[in-house]
């Protein structure tokens, strides 16, 4: 009993701030940001577009592909951290599409949230549980970005990818490796902050907002590639293979230095090695079904082709995936 992976699709928003707007906002400058990173543009969400907007039209593309109608989806995960409603979204996005006879629920993982998600899922149709999945991971962290900082500002975008398994005798999830240390949370955060207010006599409570990231970048570089090669080699030594085998590496787009040294470390030549990181800025759960559509849907990646998956971030989390398309 298995899974195969049968359709992804994206949305991303139409407003683009390049590396020359961001100039005049803080002090930068277009060459340092695209020597420290790759990025050249990120895609902004409007003001009045939502979280939901974005998922669904990521979801209906990912299922257009498949050729799966939404009545037929059992299950849908929303990866995301930034969510319309703090209750769930994914609900909203279960609706939205029409996946009536799917059960709904967000899963927050942040920058890892869809490669938790993609595990999570192929559980539930490797059991038979269900037959069929819809995972989207979908971030609009231009809300909680603090666009007086430097140091983070530069770096995100806003966005949605949307990936489709199906129950299938033949397993393409090949192996995973998930992996999770609360130790260093403190080098990424977008965390509650409240005010204390006395509530009657016996009784404090605190209410507030949500602080904007705040995040150690040498830290979270350090992080990404020592333990990102390790969890991909993980994988690969558990489904037999090298990294040799490797179609296609498609990482978390945070930065460009980051995917070509753990390309590097790996062995994997620059032309395997998915990037759009220069046009799309770093959109959090979005980024590996995003990264994924184009190569997907120009055929560029073809059917039975090995993919060697990462996500990394908040948490901090990290975990790779590995498996053959189609
Ligand atoms: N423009 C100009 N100068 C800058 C900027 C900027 N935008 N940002 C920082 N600097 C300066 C710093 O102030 C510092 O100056 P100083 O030496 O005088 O103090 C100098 O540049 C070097 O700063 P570093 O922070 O050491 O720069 P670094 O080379 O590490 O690059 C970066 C910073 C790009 C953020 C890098 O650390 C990085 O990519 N880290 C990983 C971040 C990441 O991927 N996070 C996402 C995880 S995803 C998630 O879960 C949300």
């Amino acid at each position: 009993m298995g899974v195969r992976f049968t359709g992804v699709g994206a949305a991303t928003p139409t407003q683009t701030l390049t590396n020359a707007h961001l100039s005049a906002l803080v002090e930068t400058s277009d060459e340092w940001i695209r020597t420290r990173t790759g990025i050249t543009q990120r895609l902004i969400a409007a003001p009045d577009q939502r979280l939901v907007d974005l998922a669904a039209e990521a979801a209906m593309s990912a299922l257009a592909m498949a050729n799966l109608d939404a009545t037929a989806v059992d299950l849908v995960i929303l990866a995301t951290s930034t969510p319309d409603d703090l209750f769930g979204t994914a609900c909203l996005v279960q609706t939205r599409i029409g996946a009536t006879n799917a059960v709904a629920f967000d899963l927050t993982a942040a920058c890892s949230g869809f490669i938790f998600g993609l595990v999570t899922a192929a559980q539930y149709l490797q059991t038979r549980t269900y037959r069929s999945a819809i995972v989207i991971g979908a971030d609009i962290l231009s809300r909680w970005v603090d666009w007086h900082d430097r140091r983070t500002c530069i770096l995100f975008g806003d966005g949605a990818g949307a990936m489709v398994l199906q129950a299938s005798d033949v397993d393409q999830l090949l192996s995973f490796e998930l992996r999770s240390d609360g130790r260093l949370n403190e080098h990424l955060t977008l965390s509650f902050q409240g005010n204390t207010q006395p509530l009657c006599d016996a009784v404090a409570i605190a209410q507030g907002s949500f602080a904007p990231i705040a995040m150690n970048g040498r830290e979270v570089y350090r992080f990404a590639v020592t333990q990102v090669p390790e969890v991909i080699e993980k994988a690969l030594h558990r489904a037999h293979l090298s990294a040799d085998d490797i179609d296609w590496l498609v990482l978390h787009q945070a930065n460009q230095r980051i995917l070509d040294a753990v390309a590097d470390r790996l062995g994997v030549p620059a032309h395997k090695v998915i990037s759009n990181v220069s046009q799309c800025g770093n959109t959090s759960a979005a980024s590996i079904p995003i990264a994924l559509t184009t190569p997907l849907q120009q055929r560029q990646i073809e059917r039975g082709d090995l993919i060697a998956t990462a996500g990394f971030g908040a948490g901090l989390t990290w975990g790779a995936a590995l498996f053959r398309w189609g």
